[in-house]
């Protein structure tokens, strides 16, 4: 890749897990009484079919990772545990008051923090609770995030047994001196330990997060991850570039200087050679970051243009409505967005009042529909068209300009009104999205608000 496409397109801009993007949600509009019409608009549009997603945000950590970027509150003390299974059980209960049904669940994840912060049995009790007030779909995905330093087989088993068949890794790195360095030492043996008893339970999808452009990280040290994957060869990957989000308030990102960090050259070479090497081990790339093997239902999903994105990343089906409980939690209901209070503190508070905890959101107008179907597109099979009228927006002639540029470039091919992101372009695909952000585009951020592109 040569260096002046580097030089071009390193900047600020989203991951893109929502459109608009969190920071130009126009909360002036917002109240809780139009997010509850649109709740209620979607899921009576889809439940039936489709049903819903539910994503639940497990804030505690043992430790403080300083890379991470996440929603976390660091303890030891596991009686945190019940109060907060209440405070979820008590919000999925407003919700359900809301949508005055028995929701049927297609999605449920874990996520975090960590998960396997809480016992089994905890787990056991908030899970079970979920689904003795809810239907299931017939093909249900149930995954959760574990650190591989305490999923034990208990946590593995319980969860197994409660439907769950997916689970996702944190490893980032095997380096010592990188582990150290981003306070997050865990051993391979810890790793493929934990793997194969996945795997021995039943799980049918084990994935790893691993992530390029750490601290100290040299090209020699994402192959050397990727030579360590390749012998417990996980079914997903994801390869994420690290977000270097220092101002987002909570953030543990200290440790380290800015100086220890790769140049964007450096860190695009550690993305390319990794690209490299994990296609050789019979990886695909899916979407952006991610990887996995032919056999994984994301292969599968992506080959079949069924693949989404939400706030949960990729998913292998796509659901209208999200629903988002803890704190800092975000929900989706296709027509609005809203986001639930970060301080734990407050979340209780709001849910002793009978209040749905959100603190923000966005309802969508009709051009941000639009624009939010190309981006995802774009984000989920790396091709959009308007060949379609009602693809078609007012600003559309000055997003072409601009991808003409990422054209002669060579990062896409134009065919009719449809666009194609060519293997060059694939690293490009957020610049590529921003063409499409008329929203970022009408008001230029004063200080930055994303991380790099590359
Ligand atoms: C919530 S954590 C995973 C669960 C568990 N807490 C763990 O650490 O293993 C989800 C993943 O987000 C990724 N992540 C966190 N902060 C990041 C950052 N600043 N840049 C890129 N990826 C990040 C890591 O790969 C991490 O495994
Ligand atoms: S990476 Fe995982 S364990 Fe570490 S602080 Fe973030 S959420 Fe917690």
């Amino acid at each position: 890749m040569s260096y002046s496409l580097i030089d071009k397109y390193n900047v600020a801009g989203p991951r893109y897990t929502s459109y608009p993007t969190v920071p130009y949600w126009d909360i002036e509009t917002f109240s809780l009484a139009n997010w509850k019409q649109s709740l209620i608009k979607s899921y009576e549009e889809s439940n039936t079919d489709e049903g819903i997603s539910l994503y639940l945000h497990l804030p505690f950590c043992e430790s403080l990772c300083t890379f991470c970027g996440c929603h976390k509150r660091i303890t030891k003390r596991h009686e945190v545990e019940l109060p907060y299974i209440n405070a979820l059980l008590k919000e999925w209960k407003l919700y359900r008051d809301i949508l005055n049904k028995r929701p049927k669940i297609k999605e449920l994840h874990l996520g975090g923090g960590t998960p396997t912060f809480f016992s089994p049995e905890n787990l056991k009790l908030l899970i079970s609770e979920l689904l003795r007030t809810s239907d299931v779909d017939d093909n249900y995905e149930f995954s959760f995030e574990g650190h591989p330093n305490n999923t034990t087989k208990e946590h593995l088993q319980t969860l197994y047994d409660l439907g769950f068949r997916r689970v996702s890794f944190g490893v980032q790195d095997y380096n010592p001196m990188i582990q150290a360095a981003i306070n997050r030492v865990q051993t391979f043996e810890n790793v493929q330990k934990v793997t194969q008893l996945a795997r021995e339970i039943g799980y049918t999808s084990v994935g790893h997060d691993i992530i390029f452009g750490l601290p100290f990280q040299k090209e020699s040290d994402v192959l050397q991850t990727i030579t360590k994957t390749k012998l417990i060869k996980p079914d997903r990957l994801a390869f994420y570039s690290y977000a270097h989000v220092p101002w987002i308030k909570g953030n543990g990102q200290r440790g380290f200087k800015d100086e220890d960090l790769p140049s964007a050259e450096s860190k695009r070479l550690q993305y390319e050679m990794g690209k490299y090497y994990l296609q050789q081990a019979g990886f695909t790339e899916i979407g952006m970051d991610h990887f996995a093997l032919k056999s994984d239902s994301l292969y599968e999903a992506a080959n079949n243009q069924k693949m989404h994105r939400n706030f949960m990343g990729y998913t292998a089906s796509k659901t209208q409505l999200m629903i988002g409980l803890g704190v800092s939690a975000i929900s989706d209901s296709w027509y609005g967005f809203a986001q639930n209070v970060k301080s734990i503190e407050d979340y209780y508070q709001l849910l002793e009042e009978d209040t749905i905890p959100v603190y923000r959101g966005h309802i969508l107008n009709e051009e941000d529909l639009i624009i939010r179907k190309h981006i995802l597109n774009l984000m989920c099979h790396f091709e959009t068209s308007w060949l379609n009228g009602d693809m078609t927006f007012t600003a559309l002639p000055e997003t072409l300009v601009k991808l003409k540029e990422f054209e002669q470039d060579g990062l896409l091919t134009f065919e009719r009104k449809k666009i194609t992101v060519t293997e060059k372009g694939k690293p490009f695909i957020r610049n590529i999205c921003m063409a499409f952000d008329l929203r970022l585009q009408r008001k230029k951020p004063n200080t930055q608000l994303f991380s790099m592109t590359i």
